[in-house]
């Protein structure tokens, strides 16, 4: 609270014009919405009504308006009164440049609190967003930090996992900070650093208690600053910022050492409710939808494909709950995302009519969704609820037997490869098979691992969905099956037709990290420099050590190995 207090008063723009009295109501306001934020904004949604009352009780000469809680009003210094965070959240303007990941889509939760964000980092005061998985934390603090990296901030993402290790962390840290003189680290001159760690909670907790990441980063909140590891000379660590963000502990998350999270303005980040996710992903598909000239009644149905993914989440959350047996039965807003991501790959000569769409509908969410699920009755259920919501939100008339049965619905650009990889239903199996059976004629005659596959339905079906993740930005898929099922054949023929360079590990005697190391590397330079694209593929045996694994969680979370690019290699890619 006094941090927000602080700040604000003595911001050079903050300006208290009036007579007496006005002035000390002025005050009095800005108090209670320090008051709010500074205290309140760290309680669940529930415990937010409780004090909504006792802020209005107690703060009568704030005058706040009725209508919304104190949470959903910001100070207006100007006009001396308070006035609803949702008058300054901008309209979405779809953007054909903008990639996918980066889209964000402002409502009254991110702009509250990429303002708070923004303001305690003016004043380098540490930051904790916390709230379930999915309501945004990662996507509101990311998307601040770019937007402050125009003017003078640096910012340094940290993602932390159950291997993490406070050496990995530190160098990690180190990597990214400048030196300013022996002892003093800090930022690049007339700049200012913000170190965001993502999924703080995650490191394991060690038998007597302790999780030496986390120490470490208490010793740079609380100290500021760090011991160097060869001489342990002590470091200071100047002009930069320690932004934190985590679910509540629960599923291999832990809970911290309040030691540690006290040092921290604390922020709990609502559930979204379905009104606002709608809100999100209508703006988002509508804008496409748009942008790209579809058809009028697909575009009117942009609202049936947004409710049908949303209500899909919400009830699997509710009905397929993870077991021991079906650990990875968790599912988040993500894959909602991902079903949206799905239909912006289209364009809207192949998406023409309203039943194309709702079949496009359907293999998006069975791709994201039911590509997971384990056994029949898992999946019948899946089938059932699906073509449920098709009736009732599509009033379509297709039945079960068009899209689950003997010819299931399929959707690529295998026939469309060198068209502009046109991703579109594709009803003719026939032809599908002959173009795969070419593919991998080509494939033969040019290469010296020599495959011989034949293309039944099932295998059919896996080449589809591998070449629907090849083909998305971040793009990544899981293949489970039993030794010998062609899973890396599949692979293998996916990425030969995109003309992507399939790489693994070659495992010899002794391979360890450093191998590893050197493997990833190659890899990072050959795409992110040189621009080729690539299919890796990691199996079960090339899992040497487990620190391979958090190399490849990285990768996927944050696109970056801490530490693995020395200054020359820095260099290079300069
Ligand atoms: N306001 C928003 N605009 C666009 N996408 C959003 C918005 N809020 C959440 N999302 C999407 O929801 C998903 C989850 O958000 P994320 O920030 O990763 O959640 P958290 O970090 O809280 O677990 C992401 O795929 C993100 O793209
Ligand atoms: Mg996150």
């Amino acid at each position: 609270m006094c941090n927000i207090l602080e700040i604000t008063l003595l911001d050079p723009k903050t300006i208290i014009k009036g007579d007496d009295t006005s002035v000390k109501k002025d005050l009095c306001a800005m108090f209670a919405f320090a008051f709010t934020f500074g205290l309140g904004s760290s309680l669940s949604d529930r415990s937010k009504d409780y004090f909504d009352t006792t802020v209005r009780e107690n703060f009568k000469a704030a005058a706040y308006p009725n209508g919304f809680t104190v949470f959903d009003y910001y100070f207006n210094l100007k006009e001396h009164a308070f006035k609803p965070w949702s008058e300054r959240v901008k309209a979405f303007e779809f953007s054909k440049e903008q990639p996918f990941f980066d889209i964000m889509v402002e409502t009254e939760m991110t702009f509250k609190h990429s303002f708070m964000l923004e303001l305690l980092l003016s004043g380098s005061k540490p930051i904790f967003f916390t709230g379930e998985t999915g309501v945004g934390k990662s996507v509101v603090i990311q998307n601040t930090l770019n937007r402050l990296a125009e003017k003078d901030l640096v910012p340094i993402y940290i993602n932390f996992s159950a291997q993490t290790e406070s050496k990995r962390t530190q160098d990690s840290i180190n990597d990214k900070l400048e030196k300013i003189s022996r002892k003093v680290l800090g930022a690049v001159a007339g700049k200012r650093n913000a170190i965001f760690v993502d999924d703080i909670n995650m490191p394991t907790v060690e038998t007597y208690g302790a999780q030496p990441p986390i120490e470490l980063l208490r010793l740079l909140v609380d100290r500021n600053g760090l011991y160097e590891r060869t001489e342990w000379d002590w470091k200071q660590v100047v002009s930069t910022t320690l932004i934190a963000a985590a679910a509540p502990p629960l599923g291999g998350r832990s809970p911290l050492c309040t030691r540690f999270s006290t040092n921290f303005n604390m922020f709990c980040l609502p559930d979204a409710t379905e009104g606002v996710l709608g809100n999100i992903f209508n703006s988002i598909l509508g804008g496409f939808l748009k942008a790209f000239n579809f058809a009028e009644p697909v575009q009117n149905l942009k609202e049936a494909v947004v409710l049908s993914t949303i209500e899909t989440y919400v009830k699997i959350q509710k009905e397929l709950r993870a077991t021991p047996a079906k650990f990875h039965y968790s599912f988040n807003l993500r894959d909602v995302s991902k079903v949206i991501q799905g239909i912006l790959m289209t364009k809207n000569v192949s998406i023409n009519n309203v039943e194309v769409l709702g079949k496009l509908w359907v293999n998006e969410v069975s791709r994201v969704f039911m590509d997971r699920l384990i056994d029949d009755d898992d999946r019948d259920w899946f089938i059932s609820e699906t073509m449920d919501m098709l009736s009732k939100n599509f009033k379509s008339q297709l039945e079960n037997d068009d899209l689950f049965g003997s010819n299931k619905v399929k959707f690529g650009d295998v026939l469309k490869i060198d068209a502009g990889k046109v991703y579109e239903e594709i009803k003719d199996q026939g032809k599908l098979v002959k173009a795969l059976e070419n593919q991998l004629e080509d494939y033969n005659d040019t290469s010296t691992n020599k495959m011989n596959l034949v293309f039944f339905e099932d295998a059919v079906l896996h080449i589809l969905r591998i070449m629907r993740s090849l083909r998305q930005p971040r793009g990544n898929i899981m293949l489970i099956g039993v030794g010998g099922s062609g899973k890396q054949s599949l692979i293998r023929l996916s990425a030969f037709m995109y003309e992507f360079q399939f790489r693994q590990i070659e495992i010899k005697k002794n391979y360890n990290q450093k191998d590893f190391n050197e493997f990833i590397k190659e890899l990072m330079f050959a795409s992110g420099v040189m621009g080729k694209e690539i299919a890796f593929t990691m199996t079960d045996s090339h899992i040497l050590k487990e620190s391979f694994l958090e190399d490849i969680n990285n990768i996927l979370n944050t696109g970056e190995v801490p530490n693995l690019m020395l200054t020359e290699d820095k260099d290079y890619i300069n």
